[in-house]
Parts: C-alpha cells; structure tokens; sequence
C-alpha cells in the first residue's frame, strides 16, 4: 500500500535500526485485517469537541487482540481465557481472561468484547479521533502464557507476522512490540532473531511476569535478556496476574487494576533488579507500564533496604535506583499529574512516553464504536498538559518514543 503522507525521521539513537532489508521471508498471514471499509492509514483531522485534541501522538501502550488470537480463544471455552458467543446475535461475544473471572456470578460471565478490540480499522478510527497518530500495537495478556510450549512457538510467529503485515499497510500509523513464547527460551531467542532479521516494524517485544513460569528473575531467562540487549529491543513489561488478589474480594474489577496490576508490575521489576539482571546485561531496556506501577515512588525505600541489607548491598554493582534510571522507561498511564510529577522528578522527562492502554477503559455502552471520544484517554492527556511545559509535554507525547523506538512521525503533523 502506498502512502500520501511524507515521513520524517526524529532520530537520536534509536534502538532499533529504521533501514534493514529483509533477508527472511514472513509468512503471509491468512486472515484478513478490513473488517471495515475505513483505510488503515486514514488521517483525518482530529474532532475539537470534547477536549480538543491536536496531532502528533505516539501512542506505546495499545492493545489488540489479532484476528488470528481471536479465533483460538473462541476455540477454547470452558478453559480461561476464551470468548463465547453474546446471549443473542446482537450482543457482543464476552470475554474471559483474568484469573477468577470465570467465577463472577454476578451477571453474565466475562466482559463484553466489541471490533475496538480486535479491529485495526477501528483503532486507526479512534486514533484518529484522539489525536494519536502513530501506536506501538502490542497483543494484550496474556498473550501466549497459557498454551503448551509447541502452540505457544507456532502461535508466536504468526501473530508477529500478521503484526509486521499490518504495520506495513498502515503508512506508518502502526509499529509493533512482538510477542513471545516465554515457556521455550530458546524459541523466544529464535524469534527474538527472527524479528531482528526480517521486520522493519517490530520495535520490541510485549512480556508478561511469569517468564518461563518462575518469574523473570529465573535465571533460565539470561539468554532471552543477551539476545534482547543484543538488538537493542527493548521488553514492554506488561502486568496480567495481579498482586494482592486475595484482598480485592467484592470490588469488581476496579481493586485488581487499580492496585493488583501495578503491585504485580513493582514486585517483579524488583526482583530483576535485586537478581543482578543489570549488572550482567546493563544493555538491557525496559519500559513499564502503568508509569512503573509503584516503584517510582518507593525507589528511596528499596534503596534505602537494600543499603541495610549488605548481603544484598554487596551483590549489586549500582542502587535500585540507578537502574531505574539507567534501564527503564515509563508509561504515562497513570491519569495523575502529581504521579507523573514523581516519575520525572526520579528519571528524567526523557523517560517518559505516552500511552493510553486502549482498547481497555472504553466508554460505557456502544461508546466505543460510536466514535465518542474516550474519557481515559483525555483524563490521561489531561494529566499531561497539567505538567504545564510544552517542551515536556511534547516529549512525553511523542518525542521520547520516536527517539528511543526509532519512530518516524509523519510529517504533516507537526
Ligand atoms: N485490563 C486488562 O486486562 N488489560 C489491560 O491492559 C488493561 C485492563
Ligand atoms: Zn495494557
């Protein structure tokens, strides 16, 4: 597909290099992405209701459950995760996949799954509603970690195949962070080298906490971890477990999220801090989600602990807190000036990036395909704009994300 758009290059070191030719031949998906008649490039002016949104986003944090990754949930009913048909035609299918959800008794099993999480025409549409004009796609959890070890491999090179075939359709409105079959590191490194080889649109890769199934601080990972570094593909660490989950009875969803996701995101970037992860692949970057979860906040603590703790002081080269400097980015999910104050007071404004976690959070009712605008995202951009620096504002928005994922922002946009 061809492109009207002229794309400029905003580029201080990006981690992965814009110009590589294909050696490797991808194997042509089998499904197909137009599940509308909306082009996949498609870059109309942004709405100004609503809060007024301007061009000129790069979005790192937005999911989408492929095509291909939706026909095996359907094919998985009653083993979580999996999606079954709506009450009636008209309803939309539900979906399960958080752990327990399959126990809410409350009403109907699940959540409602609509096109906003599986369509990319719908995603170029709120895109474009919201002023986004570049998005960093990643699969949502949890990703390959439930399959057998030979499904998981197989499934992984597709689903990243079908990733880089949509990136290339979009005109640069669409990059991709990979996914991975953790259960099998040695897959994972071949895949890892397979994407480095052959793709031009893959900037990193999504992961969950549970690794091979002991963590991420297992050191069985250190080759995933060499091979990563190697690249200069950096790990989007993605929470799906929750931490705390026995204390969040009666409470929905909202305990889980709120706190289970970013307490899981904190425990487990800690653990890989204190395993010494660093200090044997200081190369190795990482941008978390949920602006780090807790972490930033309790980075004096963790110091603080690990000083008092020599066994511990004596193991690790740098402080806790260097490394999340040195190592880590951070994700603007956090909807809360003050928080996002914290996180640029600890590691700089050059490490934070915009994202916006959709197509979760959307708004109540058949919001989400009307084109209305999304209260998540503008809360989260609102958040942004209280910063009150354009200079910072600017590189939390997009510049960040195009300097370190090596992004191309299209040039009318700015
Ligand atoms: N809920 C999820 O299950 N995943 C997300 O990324 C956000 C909300
Ligand atoms: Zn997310």
């Amino acid at each position: 597909m061809t492109s009207l758009i002229r794309f400029t290059s905003r580029l201080a070191s990006p981690l992965r290099p814009l110009s590589v030719t294909s050696s490797v031949t991808m194997t042509p998906p089998s499904v197909s992405y137009h599940s509308t008649s909306t082009p996949l490039q498609s870059l109309t002016p942004c709405s100004t209701d609503g809060r007024g949104y301007k061009h000129g986003a790069i979005d790192v944090h937005t999911h989408c459950y492929l095509p291909r990754y939706m026909e095996m949930l359907r094919n998985r009913h009653p083993n979580v995760p999996y999606i079954i048909p709506g009450a009636t035609p008209s309803h939309d299918e539900r979906y399960v996949i958080l752990p327990g959800e399959d126990k809410d008794k409350t009403s109907a099993v699940g959540r409602p799954i609509g096109e906003e999480y599986f369509s990319i025409a719908e995603k170029i549409r709120y895109m474009d509603r919201h002023g986004i004009d570049v998005s960093v796609l990643s699969l949502a959890n949890p990703w390959l970690d439930f399959l057998p070890r030979g499904e998981a491999v197989h499934m992984a090179t597709l689903l990243n195949d079908d990733l880089q075939e949509i990136s290339e359709e979009s005109a640069g409105r669409i990059y991709g962070f990979g996914v991975l079959p953790t259960q099998d590191v040695i897959a994972s490194c071949k895949e890892v080298e397979r994407m480095a080889a052959a793709t031009t649109k893959v900037r990193g890769v999504i992961l969950g906490t549970s690794g091979a199934g002991k963590g991420l601080d297992d050191p069985a990972l250190d080759p995933l971890y060499e091979t990563l570094a190697k690249h200069n593909m950096p790990i989007f660490l993605h929470p799906h477990y929750g931490l705390g989950n026995e204390h969040y009875a009666n409470t929905g969803h909202s305990l889980f999220l709120a706190l289970g996701f970013p307490f899981e995101t904190t425990m487990a970037v800690s653990r890989l801090i204190l395993s010494g992860c660093f200090d044997r692949h200081p190369n190795l970057k990482m941008l978390l989600a949920h602006a780090g979860g807790t972490l930033p906040f309790l980075s004096g603590r963790l110091d603080s602990c690990v000083e008092h703790d020599h066994e511990m002081c004596d193991k690790l080269l740098q402080k806790p807190s260097d490394y999340m400097k040195s190592n880590f980015y951070y994700d603007s999910v956090i909807y809360h000036t003050p928080a996002l104050k914290s996180v640029i007071e600890m590691v700089g404004e050059d490490k934070l990036m915009f994202g916006t976690d959709n197509p979760f959070f959307p708004p109540p009712g058949e919001g989400a395909r009307s084109g209305a605008e999304w209260i998540s995202t503008s809360k989260n951009m609102d958040a942004i704009d209280g910063l009150k620096d354009a200079k910072v504002s600017d590189d939390i928005i997009w510049r960040n994300a195009s300097n370190v994922l090596g992004i191309e922002v299209p040039e009318i946009i700015r």
